[in-house]
């Protein structure tokens, strides 16, 4: 089938991608992909080609090939494409391990040198850099951060379906809202209000009750007005939600399913890591259990930190965490820190108090290591009919969009609980990014809806 492409691999010699070529060492193979960049020296032409997979250098001397084969090459620009058959061979000093002996080259698209590919190896600010999105993709760092998200995705998933746990997927246009009414994006749906989902929970906490453990993972969106290096406008969620569960089992959930991804994607993705230059040992210890710190030790740790110069203002009792806070407590610990029983106050309204302290909540935050912080947000539900009632009035939310939601407590309520883990945010922290923007491929923020 690909022989056959717009005819341009022509030699017949098998199509492999650069990830396999170790598996056709000393064979005649064909490359289908783009001139990452091309060096000269005297007689001989070393252009590296990228094809997705990866990268490898080729080897043509003026004396070993074609005159036309030799002259395509030499006028290749950055990123034209190019179909390539070569000889694979072992080189010890090769990145990856093997150079590619050219004999021939199909130019499927030549860029012109009067309109050149825009993103050249010479810095670029970022700002360009997002404005090119859509090319900055090919960058090899970009396209192993991809790879890593897209394992990140697949672990994810792969730990909830070996579990016993059946993905069940929520409405993306819904009544009303999950996590507070500031940050809703509203839709104009047939003449009435609706809004695009802040998270799957409401909803699965109706089929957890259906089927026992369950899970969805989709994208969800804050219309968040703060331009942070944490938040997005548009995310992706993926969140269990367990029947007879408690906070207890939940933060055992938490730690083995992120223990799993973690470890999933030094296994699967270490080539990626280095690429991209990741201290691959911050992320081998990341097994379970993790440290579990209450809420209240938590401040008591701001407010020594504080004392000790480590932060500039004193943390005061009673509210939630903002960054600085989240940044500092989650470098204290090499393991992500689950923080719980937070005050019932600076939390939602569909969280079991704590019955030793109803002033707390059976919730749990959990920080990643590196001052990443919050990268999981979780709790046990009031499963309470009453509570859940009153709640639902306190936090001035509409109850007709509620009463479907309340019925879950009408008919056969039992303690469950679960928690949403932003994609994102875990891709930052695996990959040590500095910001969201790079951790999906088309990042939506406050300032940014293109391209
Ligand atoms: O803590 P959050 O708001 O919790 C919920 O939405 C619950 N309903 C989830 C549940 O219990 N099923 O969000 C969960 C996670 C956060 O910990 C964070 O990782 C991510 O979603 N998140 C964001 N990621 C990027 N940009 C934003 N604006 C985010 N808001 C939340
Ligand atoms: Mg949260």
């Amino acid at each position: 089938m690909t022989e056959s492409l717009h005819g341009v691999t022509g030699s017949g010699a098998p199509v492999v991608t650069i990830a396999e070529i170790g598996r056709h060492e000393g064979e005649t193979v064909v490359l289908q992909g783009w001139l990452y960049n091309l060096r000269e020296s005297g007689k001989l032409l070393f252009p590296i080609f990228r094809d997705g997979t990866g990268t490898i250098q080729g080897v043509a001397h003026k004396a070993g090939v074609a005159p036309e084969v030799f002259d395509a090459l030499k006028s290749l620009t950055q990123e034209s494409s190019v179909v390539v058959t070569g000889k694979v061979r072992t080189d010890k000093r090769a990145q990856g391990g093997y150079e590619l002996d050219v004999e021939q080259v199909s130019v499927v698209q030549r860029i012109d040198e009067a309109a050149p590919y825009p993103i050249t190896p010479k810095e670029h600010g970022v700002e360009f850099l997002m404005e090119h999105r859509h090319l900055w993709v090919r960058s090899l760092r970009q396209a192993a951060i991809l790879r890593i998200r897209a394992e990140i995705m697949r672990a994810a998933q792969e730990y909830f379906d070996s579990n016993g746990f059946v993905r069940t997927d929520p409405p993306i246009l819904t009544p009303a809202a999950c996590e507070g009414t500031s940050t809703l994006f509203p839709v104009d749906y047939f003449g009435d209000e609706a809004f695009l989902t802040q998270s799957g929970q409401l909803y699965i906490e109706a089929t957890a009750l259906a089927l026992g453990k369950v899970y969805s993972f989709g994208p969800t969106f804050r219309a968040e007005k703060s331009k942070t290096r944490r938040h997005l406008t548009e995310f992706w969620m993926i969140e269990p939600e367990v029947a007879y569960c408690d906070l207890d089992g939940l933060l055992e959930l938490a730690e083995n399913f992120l223990a799993h991804i973690v470890q999933s994607v030094v296994r699967r993705r270490a080539a990626d890591l280095e690429t991209i230059g990741r201290d691959i040992s911050k992320l081998r210890v990341i097994e379970a259990p993790f440290p579990r710190l209450s809420y209240d030790r938590a401040v008591e740790m701001l407010n020594q930190a504080y004392r000790d110069g480590h932060l500039e203002n004193a943390f005061e009792y009673g509210n939630d965490f903002g960054s600085p806070d989240e940044t500092w407590l989650s470098s204290q610990f090499d393991r992500p820190v689950m923080v719980h029983r937070y005050p019932a106050d600076v939390k939602a309204f569909y969280m079991q108090p704590d019955p030793d302290n109803p002033r707390y909540a059976l919730c749990v935050d959990v920080l990643a290591p590196e001052g990443y912080g919050e990268i999981i947000g979780g709790s046990q539900r009031v499963d309470s009919y009453e509570l859940l009632k009153s709640r639902i009035e306190a936090h001035k939310l509409p109850l007709e969009a509620f009463e479907w939601y309340l019925d879950l407590r009408r008919y056969g309520s039992v303690p469950h609980s679960g928690f949403g883990m932003g994609i994102e945010r875990v891709v930052a922290w695996v990959c040590g990014l500095e910001h969201v923007r790079e951790t999906i491929p088309f990042a939506r923020t406050l300032n940014r809806i293109f391209p």
